[in-house]
């Protein structure tokens, strides 16, 4: 069972630096090699037929790194809008990126208009690029956002700013039907929290740079296996339920 906007994939694509330094390579090797898989995963996303596809690239939380590190991570970054952007507009897919904007330089700021300007018709795939992006900030301002609309002087019930919060969060990417970590931790790191509150759960050893068409199809067919249930109870549970009454 997917979301009714249609299947949504969220990826935290992480391992890039640790494949890099087995390799005896400067984690920016891993990022670069991290890049391929992006375009690999977005080609077998558009195969499979999955309608939303959300990675995330850079986290609010990264900007801790050393800032050659995060230098080089914004120079692939531009790099990937500046020459993706013709082939994703072709192929139908609209990019869109989700994050904080006034931390941005200006010639990423440029590029990222630009890449969202020219795919902005597209309709075969929604790609979503996280960029200086943190769950808890997005919620944090959304909710200063839904609060500020409501115009009333009496605090808002949470019934009341409940619906509102879940339309701002998931206006732009909507519910998250399948979350992949690669890299082998098993956490979230502060990704789509609200947005994956059933999401299934899917962490794999496979590092970034090798995850590939096969890994994505694969995650797929173990998605398609599970059951969601959402709080219910199991669908052959409530068939004999039915038939016993
Ligand atoms: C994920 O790979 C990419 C970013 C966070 C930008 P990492 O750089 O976190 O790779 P590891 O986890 O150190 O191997
Ligand atoms: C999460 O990976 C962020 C991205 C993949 C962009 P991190 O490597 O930053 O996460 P932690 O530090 O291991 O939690
Ligand atoms: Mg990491």
């Amino acid at each position: 069972m997917q979301s009714r906007e249609g299947l949504h994939v969220a990826i935290i694509m992480d391992g890039n630096g640790r494949w890099a330094m087995r390799r005896g390579l400067p984690r920016i090797a891993g990022h670069r090699a991290g890049a391929a898989a992006v375009r690999r995963v977005v080609e077998r996303a558009l195969d499979l037929g999955i309608a939303r596809l959300t990675l995330y690239a850079f986290s609010s939380d990264n900007w801790s790194r050393p800032p050659a590190e995060v230098q080089s991570i914004f120079w692939l970054l531009r790099a990937f809008l500046r020459l993706e952007a013709e082939k994703l507009r072709e192929r139908g897919v609209r990019l869109r990126v989700i994050g904080r904007r006034d931390r941005l330089s200006n010639p990423v700021l440029k590029e990222i208009d630009r890449a969202e300007s020219a795919t902005a018709a597209g309709s075969n795939l929604h790609l979503c690029i996280a960029i200086d992006y943190s769950s808890r900030d997005a919620i944090a301002r959304a909710a200063a956002q839904v609060t500020a609309t409501l115009a009333s002087s009496k605090v808002p019930s949470p019934d009341e700013i409940r619906p509102l919060l879940a339309q701002s969060l998931t206006m732009e990417h909507g519910e998250v039907d399948l979350l992949i970590r690669t890299g082998g931790e098993k956490r979230l790191s502060d990704f789509l929290l609200w947005e994956s509150a059933y999401a299934e759960l899917l962490f794999t050893d496979r590092m970034w740079p090798e995850f590939d068409e096969t890994d994505l199809t694969v995650a797929l067919e173990e998605f398609r296996s599970r059951e969601r249930r959402f709080g219910g109870v199991p669908a052959a549970t409530l068939q004999s339920v039915i038939s016993t009454a």
